[in-house]
């Protein structure tokens, strides 16, 4: 009696490599991976090389790459303008310990794109910006606490705690102390009356969102809200940051504050800031960033002046890359290039849904995607806007994002996390052309197996 090869067979019948590899990862990093994201079942695939839109695993594997450096590679891998200018930097010294030419052009070319930066500090991830971005608006508002909003994410730093899951009013994260936990208040998003009810006490240091919605925009928010938010904030004295770090120089050169016309007060940045390298930034209005700044007043250094320092902020390997890719950012023409075919991707990928009778929904906006199978989703707007209150999100099943993973590595397409991704300004309509067909044998073969 002939067997039927199921998505998970094929999956360890084409990556013998990565599982041996694996293996010996699981003896070294907790769970074999260095970063939450990438722990995938069985195992994940070990990467080899890559070049532009494509990266090949040590199998001999080729895929169409959309994880794009989580989001940093908005010129695709290995762009040789950004490897030419890593390289002559590297050759004269990646670190001065001292300040030096390139931080002033990366910091200026920040300045030019994105409107809410009057100033600039460089620091070393997302992370550490949405760190500096809090503490600086609790030292100018001499307030301690913040509002986010559930399943928005800003790193891992204990002010934001780091769970996508929604924290409504009372964060969890384990090894958190309850105290800095006590100053973190979660709402849902989209609804400017809750805003209203909180910050109305005037305890709020601040208000941090991620601009398209959480999640980078899995569950979108209507445009109207980051105007109301804008007003109710500046009503209540309470610091506006937007967290663009996955949105800022992609969803426009400027970042959704120039896209959509609402500007913060402090911007965080990273990702497509540094060029593919590690850095991230913090930006914002004067007063707020002279928190930062040096007086001649002992009182003020030693009492209300934040402090930060960073080993490698702003260091001339991650300032080269972020200069070049800048400079390239702010022509526009890969932002042309990657939100056209962005939106021929979904609208194809929707298509397939559609023929196949599967049901689901692909949505993105500018250059980003993102997959809902097994779901009915309502659709507003340019058929891409979720009800801002729903509850709860609409995120895939796990058993479907993780078929879907391991279905399209076996087609040969790479998707970050498992039911989304990046186009970048170097992909190519073969690229789309090929994840449309990986998507549809994928899709056929869930069904089936009958995943759901
Ligand atoms: C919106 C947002 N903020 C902050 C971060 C943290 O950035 P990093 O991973 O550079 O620390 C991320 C990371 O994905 C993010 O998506």
């Amino acid at each position: 009696m002939a067997t039927t090869r199921t998505i998970i067979d094929d999956y360890r019948r084409l990556h013998p490599g990565s599982q041996q590899l694996y293996e010996e990862a699981l003896r070294t990093f907790p769970s074999g991976v260095t970063h939450d994201i990438r722990y995938t079942t069985p195992f994940p695939i070990f990467i080899d090389h890559a070049q532009g839109s494509r990266k090949w695993d040590v199998d001999r594997n080729e895929y169409v790459d959309y994880v794009m450096g989580h989001g940093a590679l908005f010129l695709g891998h290995a762009h040789p303008l950004i490897t030419q200018a890593v390289v002559d930097q590297a050759q004269k010294g990646t670190h001065y310990g001292a300040n030096h030419r390139l931080e002033l052009e990366w910091g200026q070319r920040v300045k030019e794109l994105v409107p809410s930066a009057d100033e600039v500090r460089f620091t070393s991830s997302g992370t550490e910006a949405t760190l500096m971005a809090v503490r600086l608006a609790r030292a100018y508002t001499g307030r301690d606490k913040l509002l986010k909003f559930d399943h928005h994410f800003h790193g891992w730093q204990d002010y934001v705690v780091g769970t996508r899951a929604a924290e409504s009013d009372s964060p969890q994260a384990a090894g958190v102390p309850d105290p800095t936990l006590g100053n973190t208040v979660s709402i849902p998003q989209g609804d400017i009356s809750l805003v209203d009810d909180r910050l109305r006490q005037g305890e709020f240091a601040a208000v941090i969102l991620e601009p398209t919605g959480a999640s980078w925009g899995t569950v979108p928010l209507r445009v109207d809200f980051l105007a109301d938010l804008r007003e109710i904030t500046t009503r209540h004295n309470t610091v506006l940051i937007f967290d663009e770090v996955v949105t800022g120089f992609r969803v426009s050169p400027g970042g959704v504050q120039a896209h959509f016309g609402v500007t913060p007060d402090v911007t965080t940045l990273a990702k497509i800031l540094a060029g593919g390298l590690p850095g991230g930034a913090v930006t914002g209005k004067v007063d707020i960033l002279s928190m930062l700044e040096f007086r001649e007043d002992p009182a003020w250094n030693a009492g209300h002046r934040v402090a930060h320092p960073g080993t490698f902020n702003a260091n001339p390997l991650s300032a080269a890359a972020g200069s070049i890719m800048l400079a390239q950012v702010a022509t526009g023409n890969h932002h042309q290039h990657a939100d056209q075919l962005n939106e021929r991707l979904v609208n194809d990928l929707n298509y397939v849904l559609q023929q196949t009778g599967t049901q689901g929904r692909v949505y993105g906006l500018a250059s980003y995607f993102h997959i809902v199978l097994g779901k009915d989703c309502p659709v507003e707007r340019d058929g891409v806007e979720w009800p801002a209150h729903a509850s709860p999100p609409p995120r895939m099943p796990s058993a479907l994002t993780a078929a879907l993973k391991r279905g399209m590595l076996n087609h040969g397409v790479d998707l970050m996390g498992g039911n989304g991704g990046f186009v970048s300004g170097v992909h190519t309509p073969k690229d789309i052309g090929e994840t449309v067909k990986a998507f549809e044998d994928t899709v056929g073969e869930m069904r089936v197996e009958a995943i759901s």
